[in-house]
């Protein structure tokens, strides 16, 4: 007969025991920027809400950015390290597809050995780890889980395009997620349209690498072209921003409501909206579109930090409960959406 496999003791609910945050310090306005792209401070607050963002100098590293966050979750939670069942780190802008900035990380807070790894959703980045860290504990395969969002987009921008550059801000949030008495984390509703997958990129320069290298291959004399060519194929972030915006606006409402349903609860029951901070207009519309009350606190962290992709929600947890303290414990909505086209959401009870 077939031995019977030992199995994981699962638990019964997950929540976020603590959230922990890094704002780099350096102000940038949008006068700093709008002489590059033909663009003015009136235009850009009012066509998105941003003020100023908070931009990392070149000696602050993702790495930097995303353990300073990760110790103020651990100590907010009151663990060690060492207790890490995972470390998940959402991000689009560490430097190296391998080895990840999760290992790094795990290494530099003293985490090993648990697993750790690297998640590429972009703005959903931070939502999928949730879901992620949600099942692995509910699963009994780690007691915590950390998820950090972390970006350093300003080393990703070519200051003269003028459909994203001056969106984007750096900044790194986290979450320590446990084990709970009752339901702290719903359903997550997530997914992608990969149809839409050119729709906010990198310029994708391998292809002109490529062509140069053959090039210079061909003809030695044309090597200092193609030195020269490279240093330009640094990649950089651009979108089609209408599309981005009337899909957001319209698809990730509906994704926003399917998260209330699969919860259990309506708009009424929230204390809180935390929605991916990529345009202020973005969230007026869901907050009209989702019947939000006036009593909810609606996140708008994008005027101060612009959009900081991964790290937007944790970074707008952080704010909203340090200017409203008595709203931990209470419910509130988190949606991110963004490159790819991807997608996630979940409500969950605040720490
Ligand atoms: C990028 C964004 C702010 C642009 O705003 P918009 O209202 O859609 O602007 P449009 O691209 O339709 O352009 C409107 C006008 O402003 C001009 N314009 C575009 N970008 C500009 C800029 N940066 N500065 C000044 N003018 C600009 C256009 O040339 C156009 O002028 P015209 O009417 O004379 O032709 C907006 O589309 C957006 O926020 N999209 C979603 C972004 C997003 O969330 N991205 C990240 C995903 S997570």
């Amino acid at each position: 007969m077939t031995a019977t496999l030992n199995q994981l003791t699962p638990n019964k609910h997950a929540r976020i025991l603590s959230v922990g945050a890094f704002r780099p310090s350096n102000l940038v306005t949008n006068d700093d920027l709008v002489e590059a792209i033909d663009s003015s401070d009136e235009w850009i607050r009012q066509r998105t809400g941003i003020i100023t963002r908070q931009r990392a100098d070149a000696e602050t590293s993702v790495l930097d950015m995303a353990e300073g966050a990760a110790r103020e979750a651990l100590a907010n939670a009151g663990i060690e390290a060492s207790q890490l069942g995972a470390v998940i780190v959402s991000t689009v802008t560490f430097p190296f597809a391998t080895p990840s900035a999760a290992a790094a990380l795990s290494g530099r807070i003293g985490a090993s050995p648990a697993p750790a790894f690297d998640i590429s959703a972009a703005c959903a980045g931070y939502c999928y780890g949730v879901a992620q860290a949600d099942a692995l504990v509910r699963s009994g395969m780690a007691e915590y889980v950390l998820v950090v969002g972390v970006e350093k987009l300003s080393d990703f921008i070519d200051s003269t395009e003028r459909t994203i550059s001056f969106l984007l801000g750096d900044g790194a949030g986290a979450v320590v997620i446990g084990k709970s008495e009752v339901p702290g984390i719903s359903p997550s509703v997530w997914g992608s349209e990969g149809e839409k997958w050119d729709t906010i990129s990198m310029t994708n320069s391998l292809l002109d690498l490529r062509t140069l290298a053959l090039a210079a291959e061909a003809n030695p004399g044309e090597k200092a072209i193609a030195a020269e060519g490279t240093e330009k194929l640094w990649p950089t972030l651009r979108q089609d921003g209408p599309s981005v915006f009337r899909w957001a606006v319209w698809e990730m409402a509906k994704v926003a409501k399917k998260a209330l349903d699969d919860a259990g609860i309506t708009s009424d029951d929230l204390a809180a909206f935390l929605p991916h901070q990529a345009n202020m207009r973005i969230i007026d519309e869901m907050v009209k579109q989702l019947k939000i009350p006036e009593t909810v606190v609606v996140a708008r962290d994008i005027a101060e930090s612009g959009n900081t992709s991964a790290a937007s929600i944790p970074l707008a947890m952080h704010r909203v409960l340090k200017e409203n303290p008595e709203l931990s414990g209470k419910l509130a909505l988190q949606i991110g959406f963004g490159a790819g086209l991807v997608f996630g959401a979940q409500v969950v009870v605040l720490p």
